[in-house]
Formats: C-alpha cells, sequence, structure tokens
C-alpha cells in the first residue's frame, strides 16, 4: 500500500481500543511490542509489528522512533484554558489559610478573571489562548476542550466564543468548545441570582448557539456546562439551564460535587449529559447511577491537588460501579494552573488509584468520549486521525511513575508534526 509515512521501530505502541472502555474494561492497552504505524491522507490505515509493516508498505515519509513508547495524543476534555490576567496572589492567600470559596465569596476568585477578561478583544484573547495551547501540545495533547465562562455577559462571552472559533481555524489541534456562562454570579447580578439565571435561559443561551452556528457551520456542536456548587449555581438554577440548553440543541456537561454535593451528578445523569466532572463529594447511590448511565465521569486530579485539599474523586468505586472514567487537566487560573495531561496522569496513579494503563485509557479513549470524539481520536486503530506522540520511556509503565519532566519527544496530529524534537 502506498503511504504517506511510516513511524517504525518504536518500543512499542499503545494501541488501545476503537470503543471507551466501560468499568473493570479500563486499562485495556492492546500493546504491540516493536512496533509500526502506517498513515495515509492523515488517518491511520495499518499498526502492528515493525518487521511486518516494513516488508508490507512503501512510505514517501519515515520516521525511526526507536527507544520511544506511541500512544494517541492526549485528550484533555475540561479546561478554562481562555483568559486573561494571572491569579498567583490568590494562591498565596490559600496557603495562608483562605480558602477558595471565600476568595470567590469577596469578589475575588473567578470575579477577578472576569474584570480583566471583559476587557479583552477577540484578537487579545486569542493571543494569550494561543501560547498555552502550544504547550499543551508539547506536553502531548493533540485534542482539547475550552470553555467560556470568564465572559459572564453576553458580548463578553460571545467574544470567548469567536476566540475559540479562531483558534480551532488556526491551531493544529483539535478543539470544542463549551460555553459556560453559569460560571459564577457576576458582580451586576451580586446577590440576585435568578436574574442572571433568566438572562442565561432566556437570552445568552439562544445567541449563543446561533452565533456559534453562523462562526463554525450549522452542524457545529457546542456543549453548555454549569458550575453546580454553593456560591455559584443551586440545583434548581442548574436544571433550568441544562434543560432549556438541551431543547435548543445543545450537548451538556455539568461542574458536580467539586466541593459540596448539591445533587448534579444525579441530575446530569437524569439529564443524559454527555459527562459530569469533578465527582469529588459524589454519593454511593450516585456512583452507581454513573455507572449505569451512558454519561462520562470526567476526575480532575490536578484541582485537589492546585487547591492542596486532600479529598479526590472515588475512581476505583466508579470503575467498580461500571462508570466511563476520564481523565482531564482542569487548566485554569485559580484551581490547576497545569497544562499537562502527563501530569493528571501522575496524580491520578497517586491520588486515585489508578495504574499507568488505565490512567492512559482515561486520557486517551475515554476522553475523547467526553467530548463526542471518541470516533475519530483517542487510539491508535485503522480509521483514526493519526494523532499520536512518541514518548521517550521504555515502557509505558514508565507514564505516571515519571512526574515533572516532559516525556514526549514529538507530537502528530493528523500525521504531521506538531510540536517538539
Ligand atoms: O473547575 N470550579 C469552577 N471552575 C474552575 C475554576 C475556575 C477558576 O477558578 O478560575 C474549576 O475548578
Ligand atoms: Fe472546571
Amino acid at each position: 500500500m502506498r503511504l504517506d509515512l511510516l513511524i517504525h521501530s518504536a518500543a512499542e505502541a499503545v494501541c488501545l481500543t476503537e470503543a471507551p472502555q466501560r468499568g473493570p474494561a479500563l486499562g485495556t492497552l492492546n500493546l504491540v511490542p516493536h512496533a509500526a504505524l502506517a498513515v495515509r491522507d492523515g488517518l491511520i490505515v495499518d499498526v502492528g509489528p515493525s518487521a511486518v509493516l516494513r516488508r508490507k508498505h512503501r512510505a514517501e515519509r519515515q520516521i525511526d522512533a526507536s527507544g520511544c513508547v506511541l500512544l494517541p495524543g492526549f485528550v484533555d476534555p475540561h479546561t478554562h484554558a481562555m483568559w486573561i490576567g494571572d491569579r498567583a496572589l490568590e494562591f498565596e492567600q490559600r496557603i495562608a489559610g483562605r480558602t477558595y470559596s471565600e476568595i470567590l465569596a469577596a469578589g475575588g476568585g473567578i470575579l477577578s478573571t472576569v474584570d480583566q477578561t471583559r476587557a479583552a478583544s477577540v484578537a487579545q484573547l486569542v493571543e494569550a489562548t494561543r501560547p498555552r495551547l502550544r504547550r499543551m501540545l508539547a506536553h502531548g495533547t493533540t485534542t482539547c476542550e475550552i470553555k467560556t465562562g470568564y465572559g459572564l455577559d453576553l458580548d463578553s462571552e460571545l467574544r470567548m466564543l469567536e476566540a475559540i472559533a479562531r483558534l480551532q481555524r488556526s491551531m493544529p489541534m483539535t478543539i470544542q468548545a463549551t460555553f459556560l456562562p453559569a460560571h459564577a454570579i457576576p458582580r451586576e447580578h451580586a446577590g440576585q441570582p435568578d436574574a442572571y439565571v433568566d438572562e442565561i435561559v432566556g437570552r445568552m443561551l439562544p445567541r449563543a448557539l446561533t452565533r456559534w452556528r453562523e462562526l463554525c457551520g450549522k452542524e457545529a456542536p457546542l456543549f453548555v456546562d454549569v458550575f453546580c456548587e454553593k456560591g455559584a449555581f443551586s440545583l434548581a438554577h442548574t436544571r433550568r439551564i441544562l434543560e432549556r440548553a438541551r431543547s435548543l440543541g445543545y450537548r451538556l456537561k455539568i461542574h458536580a460535587d467539586e466541593f459540596e454535593n448539591l445533587g448534579g451528578t444525579a441530575l446530569a445523569v437524569d439529564l443524559g449529559a454527555a459527562s459530569a466532572d469533578h465527582l469529588v463529594a459524589t454519593s454511593k447511590r450516585e456512583i452507581a447511577a454513573l455507572g449505569a448511565s451512558s454519561t462520562v465521569a470526567v476526575a480532575l486530579p490536578g484541582t485537589p491537588f492546585g487547591l492542596a485539599q486532600s479529598a479526590y474523586t472515588p475512581a476505583r468505586a466508579l470503575i467498580q460501579a461500571g462508570a466511563t472514567l476520564a481523565l482531564a487537566s482542569d487548566f485554569n487560573p485559580g484551581t490547576s494552573p497545569c497544562e499537562s495531561m502527563q501530569m493528571a496522569i501522575a496524580l491520578a496513579c497517586r491520588y486515585l488509584r489508578l495504574t499507568p494503563a488505565e490512567a492512559i485509557a482515561a486520557a486517551t479513549i475515554n476522553a475523547a468520549a467526553a467530548l463526542d470524539l471518541a470516533h475519530r481520536v483517542g487510539s491508535l486503530t485503522v480509521g483514526k486521525q493519526a494523532d499520536l506522540i512518541a514518548l521517550e520511556i521504555p515502557s509505558h509503565h514508565h507514564l505516571g511513575y515519571r512526574y515533572g519532566t516532559n516525556l514526549v519527544k514529538w507530537v502528530l496530529r493528523a500525521g504531521k508534526r506538531v510540536g517538539r524534537g
């Protein structure tokens, strides 16, 4: 077969499975030792032993991957990668003992990022975000989600959507947008959450979807998300927003149980959300409900770590219940200022008690399922987009075990070199 590219002589290829991995199936790696992978027209057309593929195919270009492990590019299904300013001083306040929720209640936290983000043009939002996406790529992330949520008024939220659309077109990554006007109650509605929810439901949700389709085409998917938490949006508010969004044609996501359990996870399952994210204070009943649903359970270990908290997602219980468990970075300036999925994997192995194999599947094929993209990315299987990374490690067991250095040697997106080396 005529090929565009043959990658050969890899120590191993971690192929995973075409479909997401539920419950105890998590960690099915389908390893190929001494591996090669063939690419044509940006897609994977063959994977197998190097000796076999080298005899079988003629390729215009070849990459020698000796000493490397091949993996699908990481999929990061929960980020707040677009913002202006930084919150480094808030980190120092937390070290001194103030909590995240206290800082938000006093008008800091998310709201201080909102003040700065509102003042930015679309071009400024794009240029602030681009280097962060480049760093994500350099750390092996080839698909990511970006949420709005630092505008919190119609015009500012629409500017964020437009900036995400521009990055989609100009960055060599797959980017999925999520509309998050319900990230915090903005200052102008302080003490009147009902009025802001009326605005979201009546004006912001329909206008944002129309704008998104003007920008990206009629079929372009858009997710919506709500921060269901004490001090942010109540369960009743969350239900109103998600139900309205669903009827308009959004796919649903939720921030549930990050600090307190308001019932957001049960609601997400009830409404058929694509994912429920954070899941720290989640009840046994809700864990069972997730296990019986198609809602992906997204754990964000960078967040408790970033906040120096000791409670993490009960991942083993979720796996045992049969849930589809995914990992994400939650990359944001407040709770998780880290763009690396390698770090999320290292934390998940320690605090969620995942094996490296489980964490790898959670950060690739299952993470793709949280974005409805598992049919295109997330595994090294024939027909998927040729998004893959080479890690300078002798075997996949080193991922998660090692941390604090970037193990990525090179990154390919749709068969083209887009990062490092
Ligand atoms: O997922 N919890 C809400 N959103 C983010 C934090 C965003 C911020 O602090 O700026 C999170 O942790
Ligand atoms: Fe978040």
